[in-house]
């Protein structure tokens, strides 16, 4: 991930103005760095399938990254969650103002896309990628989830209504992730489809740990807001924790055994998330 970050750092946004801090406001929450577990996700496939892509990989990579990110800041909003902490700094709001992390998330939204625009891919690829990220991001996808977690708040939803939930606002992204680097590298359509569902059970058990660790960690181990999601339709909040860390343990497990049913040269690209992530509740108890 070492030449990620470099990639990142060449291509943040260098466009400046006599706005006294804009720029510097769009740059930060990215600098900030994160896990970049999605990037690590697309970038995993196209490493092992033709690493002579990766170069314009990264690309795609960092588009992500910036609606992740872009997410994050929206996410974080007074109106929204309301969080102060986000990455081990305070939130984008809370340093500036709600004006700003409003267009900065604005900003990164729709850069990603001029991104993917520019990157050094055939046409065919690059539509796909594009169709796929504005799907997973959108309407369809991550907006939806965050409309119904916010409009639900206070509101008590079922096991399928909150799967349904997580599944849109974090899982499509990540299944996203995984199915742009099979596109770019140009598996059969038969396995970016594998690759998109073993994502979203991937992407809903990352955010099931996530529900766990706000109520196991403090803020200094988490980098953001804990103990946040009191009246959220969490995980936790629906099963109780030692209930909603057996789903997540089921959901692993059925995640290690489609994992191992892979063939030789996927398992390879996915042996070192699946050993990172798929247990990553277990380090938070
Ligand atoms: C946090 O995502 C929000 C969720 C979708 C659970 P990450 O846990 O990937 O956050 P960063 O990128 O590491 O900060
Ligand atoms: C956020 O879920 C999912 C997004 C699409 C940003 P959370 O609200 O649980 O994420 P954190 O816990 O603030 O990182
Ligand atoms: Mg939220
Ligand atoms: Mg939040
Ligand atoms: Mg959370």
């Amino acid at each position: 991930m070492i030449n990620f970050e470099k990639f990142l750092k060449s291509h943040l946004i260098t466009n400046p103005s006599f706005h006294p801090f804009f720029q510097q406001a769009t740059n930060e929450m990215l600098l900030a760095g994160g896990k970049r577990f999605r990037p690590m996700l697309l970038l995993s496939i196209v490493r092992q399938y033709n690493s002579l892509l990766i170069d314009s990989a990264y690309y795609a990579a960092l588009a992500i990254e910036m609606i992740h990110t872009y997410s994050l800041i929206h996410d974080d909003l007074p109106d929204m969650d309301d969080a102060s902490l986000r990455r081990g700094h305070p939130t984008l709001h809370t340093t500036y103002d709600t004006p700003t992390a409003i267009l900065v998330g604005d900003g990164l939204n729709t850069y990603a896309f001029y991104l993917l625009s520019i990157s050094p891919l055939s046409s065919d690829t690059k539509i796909d990628l594009i169709k796929e990220l504005g799907l997973a991001a959108g309407l369809e996808g991550m907006v939806l989830g965050q409309a119904i977690d916010i409009y639900f708040e206070d509101k008590e939803l079922q096991l399928d209504e909150v799967e349904f939930m997580h599944i849109h606002k974090t899982a499509k992204l990540i299944a996203a992730s995984l199915k742009m680097g099979a596109i770019i590298v140009n598996l059969p359509t038969a396995i970016q489809s594998q690759l998109y569902d073993f994502g979203i059970k991937l992407g809903l058990l990352f955010q099931v740990q996530d529900d766990i660790l706000d109520v196991t960690l403090d803020e200094s181990e988490a980098g953001k807001d804990t103990n946040a999601d009191g009246d959220k339709n969490s995980f936790v909040k629906l099963l109780t924790l030692p209930k909603a860390v057996e789903y997540a343990d089921r959901l692993a497990s059925q995640l290690q055994s489609e994992f191992e049913q892979f063939d030789t040269q996927l398992q390879l690209a996915l042996e070192e998330i699946i050993k990172t992530y798929l247990y990553r509740h277990k380090a938070m108890l």
